[in-house]
C-alpha cells in the first residue's frame, strides 16, 4: 500500500504562518508523526509540497504512474481556485481525501467553495493537524473496501 499526501501553498510556513488559525506545529512535524502512523499500519507514505499549482498537477500525474494507490490533499489556497488541480485528481482517478486545518466553512465566504470535494470521496477540516491521521483512517477504510488494504 502506497499513498502520496500532498500539501499546496504557503503550508511550508506552518509554525509561524497566523498560528492563531493553523497552530504551531510546523508540517515537517506533522508529516513525520503521518509517515509513522502510515508505516504503523503497513502503508508507505511520501510527503510533497508545493507553492506552485503546476509542479502539483504533475506530482499528482506522477503519483500514478508509480502506482500509488491514493492521495491525501491540503490543497489550501488551490482548493478555491484551480480547476488544474481538479482536473488532474479527476485525470488520475485515484481516490482522494480532501484535508484542510481550519474549519474553511466558518471562514470567509471565498473559502467555503472547493473545486476539489467533488472529485474527493470525502473532505476533512477543523481538526488542526489531526485531520492529516483522520484522513489516513479513512483513506485506508476506502482502500479496504475495495479490496486493496
Ligand atoms: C487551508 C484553508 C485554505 O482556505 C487556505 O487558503 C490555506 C489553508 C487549511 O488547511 O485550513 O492555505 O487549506
Amino acid at each position: 500500500m502506497k499513498i502520496l499526501v500532498l500539501n499546496g501553498p504557503n503550508l511550508n510556513l506552518l509554525g509561524t504562518r497566523e498560528p492563531e488559525i493553523y497552530g504551531y506545529e510546523t508540517l515537517e512535524d506533522a508529516m513525520q508523526i503521518l509517515q509513522e502512523e502510515a508505516s504503523g499500519v503497513g502503508c508507505e507514505c511520501e510527503t510533497y509540497q508545493s507553492n506552485h499549482e503546476g509542479s502539483l498537477v504533475d506530482r499528482i500525474h506522477l503519483a500514478k504512474q508509480e502506482g500509488c494507490d491514493g492521495l491525501i490533499i491540503n490543497p489550501a489556497a488551490y482548493t478555491h481556485t484551480s480547476v488544474a488541480l481538479r482536473d488532474a485528481i479527476a485525470g488520475v482517478a485515484l481516490p482522494t481525501i480532501e484535508v484542510h486545518l481550519s474549519n474553511v466553512h466558518a471562514r470567509e465566504e471565498f473559502r467555503h467553495h472547493s473545486y476539489i470535494a467533488p472529485v474527493a470521496i470525502g473532505q476533512l477540516c477543523g481538526f488542526g493537524t489531526l485531520g492529516y491521521s483522520l484522513a489516513l483512517r479513512a483513506l485506508m477504510a476506502h482502500l479496504h473496501k475495495q479490496g486493496k488494504a
